[in-house]
């Protein structure tokens, strides 16, 4: 286990050139696989959660050629109904990767493929895929929990369904458009607010027809063909947001993001820095690889103001939410995170992990059902934390600790690997002591 002390930073400076987004080299990787060309993904993200999907894909037959470590990966592959299923993918901690070739595998001819994963992943909820693609006639069976492994009985007949998302999720919206690839007549997916649209946006651009109806999103199945174009992967909002926050908390005179995605669907942190008072510039520059893309710079705001986060604005920042705890604990005010309940099942329940971690480090914080609520106003004074296994909660008590009074012991900081993997490095770049 690796243990890292997070010593406070009177000033962080510089510029932060973050790792490649997830979802997009998630996404890049599997459909790369079920396209009929051979796919370029340049600047892929080297991680633990890319490396699980980049060896499902292989497994899955595609030919690839290059590694997540690498500039560049080329994967040659078998169409939209051609891959071969194995007998067990191993998903790792990758919950994107369960869900989104959940959605693939069912439209294959083979036996059965077993979805395996670590031991977060496999208390995190899979009925929420199982019952749609059950209702578009496939078999996939989760344990009695509802939980990975799932045992998917591959090569049944798919038909077309309307799914009404409970609660807005870009993984689950994929996992039935993916399977919408292969089944017969239309496929609909509603969400109660929009998630990131990063599956949509990829394939239209490999030439798949998207239906529009009423605030849903189609496909009209079966697709026979999809043509990925070469992809050059721009950066992780996700993992923007720590330098940004760490930036807006202790930026003199400015910290500086480059090339991040700022695809909508992401960005919602945004907005909410810009309630809170923060100094928060966008310049935007070109597309890249269909997503709106742009640097961010901040300066070290005097006072931020408490915010309420509401239930609408939460599937745009899902993954930056324990931020916000961190930015409530040091605002004027009391911060609420409201209509929150998915926290609950994310790497770890992040609202019990988030409300644990800001209170070791001295802050004042509570668990509410569905979110949190932090006091704001005073310095943190710093302590000892546990990532739980969590990237997001190692990184989070990363920032903690630059912005204490007294830094901050993680340990378990390995968990940081699943996303970011050169976090601690980028931060030293800016300022940060770590020991
Ligand atoms: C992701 C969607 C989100 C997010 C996750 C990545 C994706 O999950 O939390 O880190 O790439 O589609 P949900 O779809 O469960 O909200």
């Amino acid at each position: 286990m690796t243990t890292l002390n997070f010593r406070p930073a009177a000033a962080l400076s510089g510029s932060v050139a973050v790792p490649p987004d997830k979802s997009l080299t998630h996404r890049a990787f599997l459909l790369g696989a079920i396209s009929d060309r051979a796919v370029t993904v340049e600047n892929p993200l080297d991680s633990e959660d890319t490396h699980a999907t980049l060896q499902a894909v292989r497994a899955l037959g595609a030919e690839v050629q290059g590694d997540v470590s690498d500039d560049r990966v080329v994967i040659t592959g078998r169409g939209v109904r051609g891959l071969t299923p194995p007998p067990v993918i191993d998903c790792m901690n990758a919950g994107t990767l369960m869900r989104l070739v959940a959605g693939i595998l069912v439209g294959q001819s083979g036996d059965v493929t077993i979805l395996d994963g670590d031991a977060s992943l496999c208390g995190r909820p899979m009925r929420r895929i199982v019952d749609p693609l059950h209702a578009m006639g496939a078999v996939i069976e989760p344990t009695d929990d509802g939980t990975p492994p799932l045992a998917v009985r591959t090569g049944r007949p798919l038909h077309g369904v309307v799914h009404d998302l409970p609660v807005a999720s870009a993984q689950v919206k994929s996992c039935v458009l993916l399977a919408g690839l292969n089944a017969e007549g239309e496929t609909w997916v509603r969400e109660p607010v929009p998630s990131r649209d990063h599956t949509e946006r990829m394939l239209r651009a490999a030439g798949v027809e998207l239906l529009e109806r009423d605030g849903m999103v189609g496909v009209l199945g079966p697709v026979d063909s999809l043509s990925l174009p070469d992809i050059r992967v721009p950066g992780d909002f996700s993992s923007a947001a720590f330098a940004i926050v760490a930036g807006v908390l202790r930026g003199d005179p400015e910290v500086r993001v480059t090339g991040v995605n700022l695809n909508p669907g992401r960005t919602g942190l945004l907005g909410v820095l810009a309630r809170m008072g923060a100094d928060v510039r966008v310049e935007p520059g070109p597309d890249v690889a269909g997503e709106p893309c742009g640097d961010i710079v901040v300066r070290r705001t005097s006072l931020l103001q408490a915010t309420d986060v509401t239930a609408a604005e939460v599937p745009s920042m899902v993954d930056e939410l324990p931020l916000v705890g961190l930015l409530g604990a040091l605002a004027a005010g009391i911060t609420t995170v409201s209509g929150a309940h998915e926290l609950r099942v994310k790497e770890s329940d992040r609202v019990a992990t988030v409300v644990g971690l800001l209170r070791a480090v001295g802050a004042s914080a509570d668990e509410r059902e569905d979110g949190f609520v932090v006091i704001g106003g005073r310095s943190i004074p710093g302590g000892e934390v546990q990532s739980d296994g969590d990237h997001r909660l190692a990184m989070l008590g990363a920032i903690a600790g630059i912005v204490s009074d007294g830094g901050v012991t993680v340990h378990g900081f390995e968990a940081s690997a699943v996303s970011y993997p050169g976090f601690a490095d980028d931060m030293a770049s800016i300022g940060a002591q770590i020991a």
